[in-house]
C-alpha cells in the first residue's frame, strides 16, 4: 500500500444528473479525494455519456480535483477542451492509441496530471516505457463502458504486478482501479497495491447517503490492516 493513505474517487456515472451538484458537494464533504468523470464516445466503448459542459458545470461549484476518463478515440482531439472546461487530470487508454507518448505529452504541456488506463486484457508491461511521464496508472477491473459491473478477480495479480513495477520505476506514481468497486471488492484491490479507487455505484447509486457509503467503503478497508 503507497504511503497509507487510499484515496477515493467518486464516478458521477452513477450520480443522480439532477443533483449532480449537490451529489458531488456531499462527496466533497465526505472527503473525497477527486471526481471522476467518465466520457465516452459510442466508439472507443459501446456507450455514450458525458462531455466537457459537464466538466464546466462541475468547475464552478467544486475545488475538488476533476479526473477526466476519456474512452474515446482520438483523445487528442479533445484535451484542450476539456483543459479549458476546467479538468485538473487525464486518465486516457493505452488500447487503440499509436501514439499514446504524444498524448501524454500533450497532456503535461497542458499542465495537467497525465494517466494511462490499461483494460482487464492489457498486460502490465505494456506500461514499462511510458510509466516514468505518468503521474497515475488506471487498471480497470472491468471492461470499460458502463458502470455497475462486477469487479474482475482476474485483475489482481496484475495490480501487484503494477504495484510493482512503479514501486521500481516511479514510486510517487499513484495506481488507481476502476470497475465494480465496493466494501468486498475494495479491500481487495488495496491489498493488491491500489491507492486510488474509483467508485460509482457504491458511493451515488447505494442505498444510503453519499457519506455513508464512503464511510463505509474507508471501513472495510480499515479491517484488512488489523
Ligand atoms: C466504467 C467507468 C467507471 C464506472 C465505474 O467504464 O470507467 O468509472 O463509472 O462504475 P462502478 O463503480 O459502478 O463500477
Ligand atoms: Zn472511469
Amino acid at each position: 500500500m503507497q504511503n497509507g493513505v487510499i484515496k477515493l474517487a467518486p464516478s458521477i456515472l452513477a450520480a443522480d444528473f439532477c443533483r449532480l451538484g449537490e451529489q458531488v458537494a456531499e462527496a466533497d464533504q465526505a472527503g473525497a479525494d477527486r471526481v471522476h468523470v467518465d466520457v465516452m464516445d459510442g466508439h472507443f466503448v459501446p456507450n455514450l455519456s458525458m462531455g466537457a459542459p459537464i466538466v464546466q458545470s462541475l468547475r464552478r461549484v467544486t475545488r475538488l480535483s476533476l479526473e477526466t476518463h476519456l474512452m474515446i478515440s482520438d483523445p487528442d482531439f479533445f484535451l484542450d477542451e476539456f483543459a479549458e472546461a476546467g479538468s485538473d487530470s487525464f486518465l486516457v487508454h493505452w488500447e487503440g492509441n499509436n501514439n499514446l507518448h504524444r498524448t501524454v505529452q500533450r497532456i503535461k504541456a497542458l499542465g495537467k496530471r497525465a494517466g494511462v488506463a490499461i483494460n482487464p486484457a492489457t498486460p502490465a508491461a505494456m506500461l514499462e516505457e511510458i510509466l516514468p511521464d505518468l503521474d497515475q496508472v488506471l487498471v480497470m477491473t472491468v471492461n470499460p463502458g458502463f458502470g455497475h459491473q462486477h469487479f474482475l478477480q482476474s485483475t489482481l495479480p496484475k495490480i501487484r504486478q503494477v504495484s510493482q513495477m512503479i514501486e521500481q520505476i516511479k514510486p510517487e506514481c499513484d495506481l488507481e482501479v476502476d470497475g465494480g468497486i465496493d466494501e468486498a471488492t475494495a479491500p481487495l484491490a488495496v491489498e493488491a497495491g491500489a491507492n486510488v479507487l474509483v467508485a460509482g455505484t457504491s458511493v451515488f447509486a447505494a442505498n444510503k447517503s453519499v457519506a455513508d457509503a464512503m464511510e463505509g467503503l474507508r471501513d472495510a478497508i480499515l479491517q484488512i490492516a488489523h
